[in-house]
């Protein structure tokens, strides 16, 4: 099969498009045959080498976690599926890649609707996790007021319309230029930044997806750190904040969250925010564009 990959850390020119081994389906795992892949942050941190879980990583190392397509190949146990089926999910997270491929072997899925474009499909799989899982973490009911600091990117703005279909009003925080399309999700804006308990006056619950140093902010607008969680800041910690990490700490995952999703899309009460698609061959610059730290409307995706 053809495949993006890397043979050594650095730059995003260190990603060529060559032939790979095909991978195959273990224990409860599917193949597709990858029509969409999204990109996240965390696949550039990889790729530079300078996260300690890129450690972990077998060179040469096929990028991204994410993917949608038609299933080819099953594995043992798996029931409910079949060859032809088009689905979108995620790859078995402790492998930290294997989605930018003309196959992937899928851990996580669900069916893909048909009218959900393939390329929110490729996207959605980790956002849909993440953001399932932290609103599960935080207790997110019915009427609570959530912030979301960090809305507008992949995770965040796919964690505003999971909260708001829960039925939470949804404060998010972003760019100006990023307000009109915050309201468009359901989500009330407000500028991110110091001096954000003056700007919102209270909230049940807030999500930090941004890791820009909020947390105190966060802690004094809840009015207590277990009311806060945070995606993205190591120093949760010391503030008495919860980090999560999902399946890779060991922690339980939101993957029921992809079949709401789904569900969700159908019913017109969801999307996958996508910014940009790149074809499999512009990965350099797909990468390029995902560690750009521009204003963000959304994930980026790889189309095959
Ligand atoms: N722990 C986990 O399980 C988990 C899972 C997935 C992702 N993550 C992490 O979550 C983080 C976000 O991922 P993502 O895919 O959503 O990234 P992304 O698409 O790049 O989005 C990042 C967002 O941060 C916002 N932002 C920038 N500076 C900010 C500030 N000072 N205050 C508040 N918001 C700010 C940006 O808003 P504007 O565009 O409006 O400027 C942008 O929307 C990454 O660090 C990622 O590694 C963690």
């Amino acid at each position: 099969m053809f495949a993006a990959q890397y043979a050594e850390f650095g730059g995003p020119h260190v990603l060529h498009v060559t032939d790979a081994a095909a991978p195959q389906p273990l224990q409860d795992q599917i193949r597709v045959r990858v029509r969409a892949a999204g990109i996240s942050p965390a696949d550039a941190a990889l790729r530079s080498g300078r996260t300690p879980m890129s450690a972990r990583l077998a060179l040469p190392h096929i990028p991204g976690v994410d993917a949608a397509g038609t299933i080819d190949a099953i594995g043992p146990g798996v029931t409910g599926v079949a060859v032809g089926e088009d689905v979108f999910g995620s790859v078995d997270l402790a492998r930290l890649g294997g989605a930018s491929a003309e196959f992937a072997v899928l851990r996580s899925w669900a069916g893909k609707p048909p009218g959900l474009p393939w390329e929110q499909a490729g996207a959605a799989g980790t956002g849909v996790e993440t953001a399932t899982r932290a609103l599960d973490l935080l207790g997110l009911r019915p009427g609570m007021t959530l912030l979301v600091d960090g809305a507008a990117g992949g995770v965040g703005s796919i964690a505003v319309q999971l909260a708001v279909a829960r039925g939470a009003r949804v404060i998010g925080t972003a760019r100006p230029a990023n307000h009109d399309f915050l309201r468009e999700l359901g989500a009330e804006p407000v500028t991110y930044g110091p001096g954000l308990p003056a700007r919102v006056t209270a909230a049940d619950r807030a999500l930090d997806v941004a890791g820009a140093g909020s947390l105190p902010e966060l802690i004094s607008l809840t009015g207590d750190p277990s009311a806060v969680l945070t995606l993205a800041d190591f120093t949760a910690a010391t503030h008495g904040v919860r980090l999560t990490m999902g399946e890779l700490a060991g922690e339980p995952h939101g993957r029921h969250g992809l079949r709401t999703a789904a569900e969700l899309f159908t019913q017109g009460r969801f999307r996958v925010p996508v910014e940009a698609t790149f074809a499999l061959s512009d990965i350099v610059a797909a990468h390029t564009a995902i560690e750009s730290g521009g204003p963000r409307r959304g994930k980026l995706v790889l189309t095959l």
